[in-house]
């Protein structure tokens, strides 16, 4: 069950502020507005004067020092000094092409917006208490995950410091006082709150007491929820209005959490590109060691992009950066995939919602149900339109509230159920419950107005079969809040979550991961409603949201224990020991499947495969990639040194004179005319005892891969051997074709890496 969180209310009232203003008729001041715009501007830290002692001081001094200088207080939106070199402002066309005259001037990026990716658990994923990743790292303890979001609930449950260890002493963070955020409310395990709006206020956006808080409280829950999901802490006996009851904690609950508020409740629900740098650049002065992004702006190339500039300049530093890959679904979807980010795409749960049904008859149906009561309805009589398609169909208007009232409607719509059709008729009609027999439902948790559930048009036939036979078909039974584990197949790649190949590099194998995204539970803002049902208003602590915003605090959690277990780890050994532990047969037995087909999914669905956190641990091989990896990356890509110095934020960097591959853990092959690839890699061993590891290769037809040497030994830790993966297609290969390498060692370990060629 997917679903774009939407703020309807929020959109609809946001529109009064509006009206008044240009009611009140403040046109001089307007027409000013519009000649003043938002940019980013990147400067060459090189040029800085030695006379300025802080680069802020000279981005003011840019400011004030042009032909027709405003106040600089009041154009200067943030001066970046960690993440990028360079300050956003307010300026005037004018204004901005004489700081582009400027020999200091790199580049300029007029504000861009970016949006959330969330759609509308730690068991799941093999992290038990007793044995395996989390006590070995300690629940995390010591590690700082800094979330870049929506802000934090601060009083919920999943943020008690109980069992916390104290605040590191390295940290450098603060929790900033505001509207209804008091810093008293920190603690051990929110260590870190702060927020950023110049940007979306100085686009004319504001942040208005009505719909959102100015500071850093979460005011829709979408940051309460992603960094609980990450780190919260332990809390026992929490639901989902009696769904998905169970203890709720986060992957890493021991890890401290700080939250960069850079997405507001407005009428936009979007991020301006300024604050998001201004958070990241907060959060890498402060000192997190892992930092989490549900959000993403457009795609473009590196050096326009400035979360992968910025990303580029964290991972430099050491600190982990794990991206949502976007939930657009389809093909060429995916964000966030510069090959220094961990891009993490959504897969589902082996959990489900239901409600069951049993006829007069004895018969006996179970479907999905997000009905947030556990009603039970008994001995009601049953309606269908059988004579009349648009009644046995509940279209809108179709109903007779007189033939259905107080009746269980059964509604037979095989294309559409969604909430504005069928649900609405049904809640308007006075229907008691309601049976949508479907295999396409668009409902969503939040849309279950009356008693209802879904079932599959197979399970229907026999539905329908009863009630057109009988001249008084009766309902026996009616049971909700029913919660099944074990649910097949799972998990499956979640249908929005966004694939690839990545159009911006298709030469890296994008999402990296996949992690649980769908119906997560974890904590929320208890300060708006999560549904409405007939005049009440449904509030709660904890509830389920679906997308890759949901996935990726699940992999930081990983990350976080991960570094706690490996200090000395770079941000690429960690994802590499994510993704070669990762795996790709879900519960049945078969390869991963696609939700939306419910065909085999494939590496460009799913990246390595599933999180596999407690193998992540112990990985035997890494293939690591330092800072100069990247820089030979990018050389291969054919920037101009503009371009380069753009992205390395550095005014010199060495291009061999060969193209060198990038040592990821991963393989993608395009092929134009030639038939042969050859990948240079090297591992790292990180076991401890000798190993000698074999290469076995997953060759499908029309694809023939050789690793040679076909045997690497290491006789101690941190050895690196290299080889070479030469991928074959021959001339019958079907366009994309998905192969595997795995390097087994006489210790077990598995070291798997997925094999996509694609024949263009
Ligand atoms: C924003 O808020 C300010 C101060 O409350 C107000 O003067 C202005 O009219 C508002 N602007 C918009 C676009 O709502
Ligand atoms: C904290 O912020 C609130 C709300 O903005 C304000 O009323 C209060 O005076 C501030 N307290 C301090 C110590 O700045
Ligand atoms: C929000 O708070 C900041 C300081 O905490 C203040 O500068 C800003 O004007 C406030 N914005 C609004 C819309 O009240
Ligand atoms: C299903 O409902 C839609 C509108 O909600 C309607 O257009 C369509 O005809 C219905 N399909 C069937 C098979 O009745
Ligand atoms: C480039 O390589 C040369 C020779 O190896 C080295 O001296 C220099 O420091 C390198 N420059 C950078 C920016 O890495
Ligand atoms: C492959 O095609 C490119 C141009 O598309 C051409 O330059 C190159 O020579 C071709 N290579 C082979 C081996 O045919
Ligand atoms: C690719 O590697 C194989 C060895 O695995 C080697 O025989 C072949 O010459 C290489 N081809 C290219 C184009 O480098
Ligand atoms: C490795 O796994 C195989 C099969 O899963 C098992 O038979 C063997 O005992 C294992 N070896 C070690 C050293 O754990």
């Amino acid at each position: 069950m997917t679903k774009e969180i939407s703020l309807p209310v929020l959109i609809l009232h946001h529109a009064l502020p509006c009206l008044l203003f240009l009611l009140l008729g403040v046109s001089n001041a307007a027409s000013e507005l519009e000649d003043y715009q938002t940019y980013i501007i990147r400067m060459d830290h090189s040029h800085k004067p030695a006379s300025f002692l802080t680069h802020e001081s000279w981005h003011r001094s840019v400011l004030k020092t042009l032909s027709y200088p405003a106040n600089d207080e009041e154009m200067m939106l943030y001066s970046y000094n960690h993440v990028i070199h360079g300050f956003s402002a307010r300026l005037t066309a004018l204004q901005l092409s004489e700081i582009e005259k400027s020999s200091a001037h790199l580049a300029t990026y007029p504000e861009s917006f970016g949006k959330l990716f969330t759609t509308h658990s730690p068991k799941f994923l093999g992290l038990k208490g007793k044995s395996g990743l989390l006590p070995a790292a300690s629940y995390g303890e010591g590690i700082i995950i800094g979330i870049i979001d929506t802000g934090i609930w601060p009083e919920s449950d999943s943020f008690n410091d109980r069992g916390m260890p104290p605040v590191p002493e390295r940290w450098k963070g603060q929790c900033e006082n505001g509207t209804a955020f008091s810093p008293s409310v920190c603690n051990k395990k929110l260590i870190g709150a702060r927020s950023f709006s110049k940007g979306l206020q100085a686009a004319g956006i504001n942040i208005s007491k009505e719909y959102d808080y100015n500071s850093t409280r979460d005011f829709f829950g979408h940051g309460t929820h992603t960094s609980s999901t990450a780190a919260g802490n332990h809390v026992p006996g929490v639901s989902h209005f009696g769904y998905a009851r169970g203890t709720a904690r986060g992957v890493a609950p021991r890890a401290h959490v700080a939250m960069y508020k850079v997405l507001w409740a407005t009428d936009t629900e979007k991020s301006a590109a300024s604050d998001v740098l201004a958070g990241m650049d907060q959060a890498i002065a402060d000192g997190v060691d892992v930092m989490s992004l549900s959000l993403g702006f457009g795609q473009t190339p590196f050096f326009k992009d400035v979360i992968a500039i910025g990303s580029l300049s964290a991972i430099r530093k050491g600190i982990v950066v794990v991206c949502a890959a976007g939930n657009d679904g389809g093909r060429q979807t995916i964000y966030n995939g510069a090959p220094w980010i961990t891009t993490v795409g959504a897969g589902t749960l082996d959990r489900s919602f239901h409600s069951t049904i049993t006829l007069d008859n004895g018969l006996t149906f179970k479907g999905i149900s997000y009905f947030p009561q556990s009603v039970y309805i008994a001995d009601a009589p049953l309606y269908y339109g059988k004579d009349d398609l648009n009644k046995a169909t509940c279209n809108l208007g179709a109903l007779n509230p007189d033939e259905v009232a107080g009746k269980v409607v059964i509604c037979d719509n095989t294309t559409k159920i969604d909430v504005y059709g069928q649900m609405e008729e049904v809640d308007r009609v006075g229907a008691h419950a309601a049976i949508f027999l479907t295999d396409t439902s668009d409902l969503y948790s939040d849309d279950y107005s009356i008693p209802s559930l879904t079932l599959p048009t197979s399970s229907g036939i026999l539905i329908r079969e009863y009630v057109t036979g009988r001249k008084k078909p009766m309902l026996k039974t009616m049971r909700f809040v029913l919660t099944e584990l074990g649910t097949k197949p799972a998990p499956q790649v979640a249908s929005f979550s966004s694939r690839g190949p990545d159009p911006i590099s298709p030469g890296i194998l994008k999402p990296d991961i996949l992690a649980p995204g769908v119906d997560v539970l974890a904590a929320v803002a208890p300060n708006i409603p999560y549904m409405e049902m007939g005049n009440y208003e449904l509030v709660t602590d904890y509830a389920l949201y679906s997308g890759t915003s949901m996935a990726a605090p699940h992999v930081a959690g990983v990350a976080a224990l991960l570094k706690a277990v490996h200090q000395d780890w770079s941000p690429a050994a960690i994802r590499s020991a994510i993704m070669t532990a990762a795996y790709t047969i879900d519960n049945t037995g078969s390869i991963l499947k696609d939700e939306n087909t419910g065909l085999l999914a494939t590496p460009l669905d799913f990246g390595a495969g599933h999180i596999n956190p407690s193998k992540a641990m112990d990985p035997g091989l890494i293939y690591d990639i330092n800072f100069q990896d990247y820089v030979e990356f990018l050389c291969g890509l054919g920037y101009n040194e503009k371009q380069m110095k753009i992205v390395l934020q550095q005014s010199q960097w060495n291009c061999s004179q060969e193209p060198t591959d990038l040592n990821y853990p991963s393989f993608i092959a395009i092929f134009t005319n030639e038939t042969v690839k050859n990948f240079s890699r090297v591992v790292t061993y990180v076991g401890e005892k000798e190993a000698s590891y074999r290469a076995f290769l997953d060759c499908p037809m029309g694809m023939k891969i050789r690793a040679e040497p076909s045997i690497l030994t290491f006789t101690e830790k941190y050895q690196k051997q290299a080889f070479v993966l030469s991928v074959e297609i021959d001339g019958n290969a079907p366009g994309m074709i998905y192969g595997n390498l795995k390097w087994i060692d006489q210790h077990n370990h598995t070291v798997s890496s997925p094999i996509v060629a694609i024949k263009t």
